[in-house]
């Protein structure tokens, strides 16, 4: 009975994923699909990380160990920060309502862009929260409108950089300025759910702002690191507020699989170098063919590129799922011309080209 659902869960709309290959070749008999649909790492996961899960595999029968002590302490050696500086999640998704639980109180608001990451409004929702957007400007980000638009109400303030599903970014001169002389009362958050992809000098790593303890960064291994499946990202903050999350997670929030995979890919630089040097390159292979075929797209700083089909987008993806490509149709954020395509190793992004040269010539 819809009577005894919550009242603000009647309204949300559930997050659509990116299709998955298998019910793609089920629902349309193919045997080939490629997927460019959700910005996973198309090389696979790291040798290194392969081996830690086979190892732990057999230890399933045990809970994980809920405080993640080795993957935190790993963690907080790179960062240069300490353990207590971390939370662990069951993805970013997970720290993303850990984060809403702990920081904003019911009649307080969370703040971000008209086109962004769906989860931070859904989630929201979910929790009974309002949220306020502010549109983007030029597909980017924009920091001055929304520093107008904070009331005495605004709690939590999602970024995400880069932003998905543009692929653009604020630079460290627009976060500062956002930065300075935030009310005492606001919380900003800093999604770098693609950090390892970017290649701008102006980037803004969010690790740097921690110590105004009104910043969080969220980072995940579901990108770069090829951990999708496993579900495991991590928040840095201040103690002063991670301390807190640590109060609102469940207890084993974090499987024993994921833990273990995580420390190995921390380890495995050259993976890390080999994906990040085939996004960088495959990245010019699309963008060099969109420019040929005269479709315009975003330039992204990601791993994945935002294109104007000039036709619906909608139909183009489902166009491209018979050709056995699995791309994002855009209207869920309202972008009913665009795709999103994820960037695949060449032989898939040479599929991509053939089929999308067709798919816009009918
Ligand atoms: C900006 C952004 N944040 C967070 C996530 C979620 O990542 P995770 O797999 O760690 O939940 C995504 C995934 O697409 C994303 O694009």
């Amino acid at each position: 009975m819809k009577s005894l659902v919550r009242k603000n869960i009647l309204k949300v709309t559930p997050y659509k994923a990116g299709k998955p290959i298998e019910e793609t070749k089920r629902e349309l008999g193919l045997k080939e699909v490629i997927k460019l649909a959700s910005n996973e790492n198309p090389l696979g996961t790291s040798p290194k990380a392969l081996a830690a899960i086979r190892k732990a595999v057999t230890g399933v029968n045990r809970y994980p160990d809920s405080q993640g002590f080795y993957l935190k302490r790993k963690l907080a050696e790179k960062l240069s920060l300490s353990p207590e500086n971390i939370v662990l999640g069951n993805g970013s998704d997970e720290l993303i309502d850990v984060i809403i639980k702990t920081f904003v109180e019911n009649d307080e608001e969370v703040l971000t862009a008209d086109i962004t990451f769906l989860e931070y409004e859904i989630i929201s929702r979910v929790n009974g929260r309002s949220v306020a957007t502010v549109p983007l400007k030029d597909f980017r980000f924009d920091l001055p409108e929304m520093k107008k638009k904070i009331t005495g109400k605004t709690k939590l303030v999602f970024i995400a950089n880069p932003n998905n599903p543009t692929g653009t970014y604020v630079s460290k001169k627009e976060l500062v300025g956002f930065l300075k002389d935030l009310p005492g009362h606001v919380l900003v958050v800093l999604d770098e759910a693609y950090d390892t992809f970017i290649d701008v000098p102006d980037f803004p790593r969010g690790t740097d702002f921690l110590k105004n303890n009104n910043v969080l960064v969220m980072r995940t291994f579901s990108k770069a690191y090829g951990l999708a499946g496993l579900r495991i990202g991590y928040a840095v903050g201040a103690p002063v507020l991670t301390s807190y999350m640590e109060c609102v997670r469940q207890p084993f929030n974090v499987n024993l699989l994921a833990q273990a995979a995580a420390m190995a890919a921390l380890d495995d630089d050259d993976f890390l170098r080999k994906t990040r040097k085939m996004v960088l390159e495959e990245k010019q292979y699309l963008s060099d063919a969109l420019r040929r075929l005269k479709v315009s797209y975003v330039p992204s700083v990601a791993n994945f590129i935002l294109v104007d089909t000039a036709q619906s987008g909608v139909e183009v993806f489902q166009a491209m799922l018979k050709e056995g490509v699995i791309v994002r149709d855009m209207q869920q954020y309202g972008l009913n011309r665009y795709i999103r395509v994820t960037i695949g190793t060449r032989r898939e992004n040479e599929k991509f080209v053939k089929a999308f040269k067709k798919v816009l010539k009918k």
